[in-house]
């Protein structure tokens, strides 16, 4: 389903995007360019991806709130692979602390969290969107259950997950007639380091938000990257504009 085919990862070097990087290169793609802030992490990815394929892999530190970093990674991504055919656009960090409220959002952390979530993807699909293949390219942006519903305590991250939910299904509209799609991708209570950090901020606690979801359990980073993949796939080639939620019900009751 992936041979041949070239792809871009954000926030490889951890969680839902180094699963997905990981299923990438186990389905057969020819290659992959992984990035993140964390440099130690990314090289762990590529470790474990060469021991799952034979993709070519070029690993680069950018941080997606930096649209010069962001340009130059992709620019170099088809300059070597020559082909971009799809793009999971996954980097992002929790913001928030557990007792924030609208009046004490501190400017600082309002902007690096809007600046990872919501810039980071659209500083990526503004450089991945003139090389990504037409007809036949994909894109899939990581939002979050939080982009349909409010989370008190940590507006500015419901904030920038409404938001992507907002730039993909525009970017849809606009991409459509050039035969690329464009997803939304929502997960709930996954277990990655972001949730673990939430917690750590105490903006909510595994036990409560297991319960909350129809499955009774949190996800696993390896649930979300299997649905990703298929956004990314042709098997999803009439779909566009969607916002899929992996959430184990959380959204539905
Ligand atoms: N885990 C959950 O419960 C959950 C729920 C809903 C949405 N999400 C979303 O899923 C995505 C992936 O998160 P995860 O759960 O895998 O968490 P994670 O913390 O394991 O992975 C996030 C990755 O993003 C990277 N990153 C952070 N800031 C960056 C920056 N400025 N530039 C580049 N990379 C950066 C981190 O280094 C890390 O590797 C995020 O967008 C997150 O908001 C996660």
């Amino acid at each position: 389903m992936f041979q041949g085919k070239y792809y871009t990862v954000t926030g490889a070097a951890s969680g839902i995007g180094k699963a997905t990087a990981l299923r990438l290169v186990e389905k057969g793609a020819a290659g992959v360019a992984l990035s993140d802030v964390n440099l130690t992490g990314l090289h762990e990815t590529v470790e474990e991806c060469k021991k799952v394929g034979s993709a070519k892999i070029i690993a680069t530190k950018v941080d997606v709130r930096d649209s010069e970093q962001v340009g130059a990674w992709i620019a170099d991504a088809f300059n070597q692979f020559k082909q971009l055919d799809g793009a999971a656009n996954v980097a992002g960090v929790a913001g928030g602390t557990g007792d924030t409220v609208i009046e004490t959002i501190v400017q600082k952390d309002w902007d690096f969290t809007l600046g990872v979530n919501l810039n980071g993807v659209m500083h990526c699909m503004r450089a991945q969107l003139p090389y990504i293949s037409r007809p036949g390219g994909a894109i899939v942006n990581v939002a979050s259950t939080s982009g349909r519903r409010g989370l008190p305590h940590n507006a500015a991250y419901a904030s920038s997950k409404f938001a992507v939910i907002g730039l993909t299904e525009s970017a849809a509209g606009e991409y459509a007639k050039h035969g690329i799609r464009i997803n939304a991708l929502l997960p709930g209570p996954i277990d990655t380091r972001i949730f673990r950090d939430g917690e750590a901020l105490g903006l909510f606690d595994a036990d409560s938000i297991s319960a909350d979801t129809l499955m009774g359990r949190m996800g696993k980073a390896e649930e979300v990257a299997k649905v990703l993949c298929f956004l990314l796939s042709d098997d999803a080639s009439y779909v566009t504009g969607a916002h899929w939620n992996v959430d184990g019900g959380y959204l539905a009751c």
